[in-house]
């Protein structure tokens, strides 16, 4: 009798602590820089997050070694040679662990699109529950920014290793600042700065993520806008875009509409307090959806330091909602709390 109880008492504790979730509080410092749990500076730039069965997986371009400047140009070009894509897990979105590089440059081929001479920026990886691949989407250029296309890669798991499968101008049309976007429908989006940055368009991809669609949009014609980042709430889809100033920060605006596709009612600068008409030093890459969460939302931007573009650094803020319009007030620090 008192053995069934005591193996009662058992399974009762092995039903009882499976079934239990965990919350954390933790905080964020927007502009502070941001250890991995191993204490080195987390080095994710220009980049997106996915959350994936009870993780959050973030993607960000590697920028390691000296920033030179690209003699010849008429504009600022600071770069670092590629060194690949990183990758940080995390699951309550404050302590992130160093996954490795999820898809590697390659040094031993010139030609490569990976070559650590060549332009690798702002990967976003999206999971296609269709094929159970994880797909990852990246501007993809030469030293001089010429060559404008999106590249692709493959995995069957989060952290890789990526399998890269080249790169091109989508439509034919250049691409450069990018996003993509999974809707709630299993639909994706692929949105690219074009037409020499003049003109965000808006494509949808093949069912695979693989490819685009012949659907596309032009949008914000000549406005000159890029980092596309953007996050759907209350069947509304609002789409934050920086302007056009190479490294050095500007300020950011916001539009919403009825479909991913456009149109695009342009509003106003989401960001509000110190350094607002700046974005704060920073420029928008992504908006997270916080999981299991009701219209919370975390707006991503890079803080870049040109001249040591390593040494960049992340603005991370919660979105403020009401109705149609957004905001996102500037706090030095502020609190996060999660479960899982
Ligand atoms: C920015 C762009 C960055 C990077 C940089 C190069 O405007 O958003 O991703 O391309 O220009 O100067």
């Amino acid at each position: 009798m008192k053995k069934e109880i005591i193996i009662q008492f058992v399974l009762y504790m092995i039903f009882f602590l499976s079934g239990c979730t965990k919350s954390s509080t933790g905080t964020i410092q927007p502009g502070v820089i941001w250890n991995d749990i191993e204490g080195n500076p987390i080095n994710a730039h220009g980049g997106g997050v996915l959350y994936h069965e009870g993780t959050y997986y973030w993607y960000g371009e590697c920028k390691a070694g000296e920033t030179t400047l690209l003699p010849g140009q008429n504009w600022e070009c600071y770069r670092t040679n590629v060194s690949g894509v990183s990758c940080y897990s995390s699951k309550d979105l404050v302590n992130w662990k160093f996954e490795g590089l999820v898809l590697k440059a390659i040094p031993d081929d010139i030609h490569s699109d990976l070559h650590p001479s060549k332009v690798l920026e702002r990967p976003k990886v999206i999971f296609n529950s269709k094929t159970g691949k994880f797909v990852m989407w990246m501007h993809i250029d030469s030293a001089d920014y010429s060559k404008a296309c999106a590249g692709i890669a493959i995995s069957d798991t989060p952290t890789g290793e990526f399998k890269y499968l080249g790169s091109h101008r989508p439509l034919g049309a250049m691409s450069r600042d990018q996003t993509v976007f999974a809707d709630d429908d299993g639909r994706a989006y692929h949105l690219f700065s074009s037409e020499d940055n003049a003109t965000l368009y808006i494509a949808e991809l093949t069912d695979d993520y693989l490819g685009h669609k012949e659907t596309y949009t032009r949008n914000f014609i000549n406005k000159f806008r890029e980092a596309p980042a953007i996050f759907k709430t209350n069947n509304k889809y609002v789409l934050i875009t920086s302007g056009c100033s190479a490294w050095d920060p500007n300020e950011a605006e916001y539009a919403v509409a009825d479909s991913v596709l456009g149109n695009w009612t342009v509003m106003s600068n989401p960001c509000t307090g110190k350094d607002a008409d700046k974005t704060f030093y920073g420029q928008s890459t992504f908006v997270l959806p916080v999981a299991g969460k009701t219209n919370t939302y975390i707006a991503m931007f890079d803080k870049w330091e040109k001249t040591d573009l390593e040494t960049s650094g992340y603005i991370w803020l919660p979105v403020t909602l009401s109705r149609d319009n957004i905001e996102i007030p500037w706090k030095d620090e502020w609190t996060i709390e999660i479960e899982y």
